[in-house]
């Protein structure tokens, strides 16, 4: 089969389309006809060696942890499932023809594979931090880079649960922001004082990693009210950076609830074919994705 892969910690140029041995599915695993995989910032991670800790690599190594697919091999033990369903989940090596999964669900109706594969990671990533933040119905959330993947799902999230949020995005983005239902407002100098005449807040989210922890201390009034996923020096202003993933199966079985009821949907901002992954790293590493990039087999 073919697959994407790397032999060296690197940019985007040491990403090559390969043959390769097909995976198997063992216990408690499924095989997937990969037919879309999500791209997300952690794949140019890993691939850059920034997050070994988190994600031990040997080379040569696949990417990807997302995907969506028909099943055509299901591990020992596995039931629920069948050979022909066609499922979205998390595994390994996602950017290739075949791939194993170790989560799993049912792909709802009227969703398409390119769409299906932008969102496990995002809505586990979502779910785990509102819930972290601690936010309630009827309370306001500050979103910081709220137009990318985790915080289209947040908005989402939050609008379903009546809470309330105020986002920073770029310019071109502002409209994007509001059709979710938030408040929308540009991030760069001036910011704070924007946000302060948009309502008060009462937790935060930092999505982009700016170095904008102090602020948002400030806008929440406390450090407990603030969460990161983006920034490393979140223990220096006594935020707590959330990076140890949540239940997948179960991020999985409330997307598929929200998907179902029409109240989340994460738009594709571009698909490339397997041998342009490369160029989809690229254009996510270059920091303005709407929804989620995927790539498609
Ligand atoms: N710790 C964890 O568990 C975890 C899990 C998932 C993701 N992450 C990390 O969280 C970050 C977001 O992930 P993602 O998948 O949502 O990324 P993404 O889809 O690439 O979105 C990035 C967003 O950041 C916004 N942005 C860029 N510069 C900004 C700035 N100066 N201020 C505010 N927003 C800005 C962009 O908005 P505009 O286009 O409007 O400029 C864009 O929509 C990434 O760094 C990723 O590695 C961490």
């Amino acid at each position: 089969m073919r697959k994407v892969s790397f032999a060296e910690f690197g940019g985007p140029e040491v990403l090559q389309l390969v043959e390769a041995e097909e995976p198997h599915a063992g216990p408690g695993r499924i095989r997937v006809a990969v037919r879309a995989a999500g791209v997300n910032p952690v794949d140019w991670r890993i691939r850059e060696g920034q997050v070994l800790g988190a994600h031990p690599v040997v080379l040569p190594s696949g990417v990807g942890l997302d995907a969506a697919g028909v099943v055509d091999e299901v591990g020992e033990g596995v039931t629920g499932v069948e050979v022909g369903d066609r499922v979205f989940g998390e595994g390994v090596d996602t950017y290739a023809e075949f791939a194993v999964l170790g989560a799993w669900a049912r792909m709802p109706e009227g969703l398409t594979f390119e769409e299906a594969a932008g969102y496990p990671s995002v809505v586990e990533t979502a779910l785990r931090i509102v819930r972290e933040v601690g936010v309630r119905p009827g309370q306001t959330l500050l979103v910081s880079g709220a137009s990318g993947g985790v915080g289209s799902a947040v908005l989402q999230i939050a609008r379903d649960r009546g809470i309330g949020v105020i986002g920073t995005a770029g310019a071109a983005n502002q409209d994007y922001l509001r059709g979710l239902g938030a408040l929308a407002t540009t991030y760069g100098e001036g910011w704070v004082e924007r946000v302060r005449r948009l309502g008060a807040v009462d937790a935060a989210l930092d999505l982009a990693g700016s170095g904008v922890l102090r602020e948002l201390v400030e806008l929440t009034g406390s450090p407990e009210k603030v969460v990161s996923i983006a920034d490393l020096k979140a223990p220096e202003y006594g935020v707590r950076f959330s990076g140890v993933a949540g239940s997948v199966p179960a991020a999985l079985a409330e997307a598929v609830d929200l998907i179902s009821r029409g109240k989340l949907h994460i738009p594709v901002e571009k698909a490339y074919p397997l041998a342009e992954a490369a160029a989809a790293h690229v254009d996510s590493q270059a920091g303005h994705t709407r929804g989620r990039r995927v790539v498609v087999v």
